[in-house]
């Protein structure tokens, strides 16, 4: 597929079907993940493939329930200290930010659907995963064969995002 058809492919998808998602296709996405570029190439990232039920269950209940639903839930976490601070912004959330969008556009070239996660309790979650205390939860996705085909949402049009040589 075109890169851009992936892009324009691509929706948060919150219906999924039940069938498993099958560990070679785990592994082409969580390749795309590895490949990202990040903050002096600290790579601070660990994600967490969740397909036990009663795990999904504990996360989804953390934020949105639904979740759990899907046959698995991608849980991104981040070491916050290797990257960069500059000023008040602290680079391992877009470093987190590019590995996961990485990781979802490989899925809907694959034709599997996710669903950007960041409202959640991330102490609940860091319970549920084991998560150690010097890591932060940042995202996560549910992740599998889509059960519903939703319309793109709107976009601001060009002129709206971007201009030349000045704001
Ligand atoms: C950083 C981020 C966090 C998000 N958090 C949630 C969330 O907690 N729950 C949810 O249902 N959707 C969440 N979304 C999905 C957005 O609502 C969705 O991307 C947006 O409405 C555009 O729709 P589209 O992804 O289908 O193009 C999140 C998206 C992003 C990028």
């Amino acid at each position: 597929m075109e890169f851009m058809d992936v892009i324009r492919k691509r929706r948060s998808i919150r219906r999924y079907k039940p069938d498993p998602v099958p560990e070679q296709e785990i592994r082409y996405i969580m390749e795309a993940a590895r490949l990202a570029p990040s903050w002096a190439n600290t790579q601070c990232w660990r994600f967490v493939v969740v397909t036990d039920q009663a795990i999904k269950d504990r996360v989804g209940a953390a934020g949105n329930r639904w979740i759990a639903k899907a046959p698995a839930i991608v849980v991104a976490c981040a070491e916050p200290t290797q990257p960069g601070i500059k000023g008040d912004q602290h680079y391992y959330m877009l470093d987190i930010g590019i590995a996961m969008e990485h990781l979802v556009l490989a899925a809907a070239e694959r034709g599997l659907g996710t669903c950007w996660i960041g409202w959640f309790d991330e102490a609940k979650v860091k319970e549920a995963l084991g998560v150690p205390e010097n890591m932060r939860v940042v995202a996560s996705t549910p992740l599998g064969y889509p059960a519903e085909d939703p319309a793109p949402r709107d976009r601001k049009s060009l002129e709206e995002v971007f201009s030349y040589n000045q704001y």
